[in-house]
């Protein structure tokens, strides 16, 4: 029950006036921060793994049904709406192999990719996705990335609002995230948003909007960004920073005297790797309260079940 179609989500969100966050994992502590924040705030979530970040070798031998089917143990059970995101895959094939790993949303990174491929690809999985029950984002526009401290916008480019609107007739993709300068992996300042553009974008497009670079992303602009039609931010780099900062400052504190078994992998209050699930899971409460998520768990389950 608790695991819902990502357009539901996106759709109650923009009747409600919030965005609903993704919030990017990749083992089994950061998966259940995201799920317990979600609970402590009483918020609808998507939670996921991103591909970008993981070797292919790894997802292409069994590491996409592994974190499926992690995913969906760790789901069950959950008392706040979810829906789960294998977020921008290389390949269309890995996209394809999230649609029977128990992924309900999936999404393939093609923002760099010719607009006809990527078309193509999008296209390809929404016809394999949607009968399955899977919701398919895009990117259409693509994002510079900070890197090394600065910003590197080979190949980045804003979103045409037309070309959108055409990608999104041609694929029939449920989300589209946008480029209008937000910027992936951003920690040292904040990124410049076109609220114009992503005015335009709304017009001409009729599913919900997508910003992808939520780290870097400005507070002051996220309810702008929700009244010109975002539904979704998604959030990463600012999740894993805050997450190493604590497992380094608890590593910081061991004397060399403690149980090792204790300390590594236990799950209880010693393990380092707590410290940093803490450190995860309030840094997403901060971000469901800023969308204005939190507290709208319950008016989406009752639209399943009034
Ligand atoms: P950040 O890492 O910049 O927060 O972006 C995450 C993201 O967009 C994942 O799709």
């Amino acid at each position: 029950m608790p695991l819902m179609p990502a357009p539901l989500l996106l759709s109650e969100a923009r009747r409600g006036g919030y965005a609903v966050g993704y919030f990017e994992s990749w083992d089994s502590y950061s998966f259940e921060a995201a799920l317990e924040a979600a609970e402590a705030e009483s918020a609808p979530i998507i939670v996921g793994f991103g591909a970008t970040m993981l070797d292919d070798a790894w997802l292409d031998h069994r590491g996409i049904d592994h974190l499926g089917a992690m995913g969906r143990t760790l789901i069950d059970g959950c008392r706040v709406p979810v829906a789960f995101l294998l977020n921008e895959t290389h390949t269309l094939e890995q996209a394809l192999a999230g649609v029977g790993a128990g992924f309900n949303f999936v999404m393939i990174d093609s923002q760099r990719w010719p607009k006809d491929d990527a078309m193509r690809a999008s296209r390809k999985l929404v016809e394999a996705a949607h009968p399955a029950g899977v919701a398919v984002e895009a990117e259409f526009g693509s994002l510079p990335d900070f890197v090394d401290g600065r910003i590197v916008d080979d190949g980045a480019a804003m979103t045409d609002p037309a070309e959108a609107a055409e990608f999104v007739a041609e694929t029939g993709v449920d989300a589209l995230a946008v480029s209008v300068g937000n910027v992936h992996l951003l920690t040292a300042f904040t990124s410049e948003i076109d609220l114009d553009r992503l005015t335009a974008i709304r017009a001409a497009v009729d599913v919900p909007l997508v910003l992808h670079g939520g780290t870097g992303f400005p507070d002051d602009a996220v309810r702008a960004a929700i009244a010109a039609g975002v539904a979704k931010f998604n959030v990463g780099t600012r999740l894993k920073r805050n997450y190493l900062d604590a497992v380094v400052r608890r590593i910081g504190e061991w004397t060399g005297r403690e149980s090792v078994h204790d300390l590594v992998g236990s799950h209880k209050p010693a393990d380092f790797l707590e410290a940093g699930k803490a450190a995860f899971t309030d840094t997403v409460r901060g971000f469901l309260r800023l969308y204005g998520s939190a507290g709208r768990a319950d008016d989406v389950l009752k639209v399943v079940a009034p």
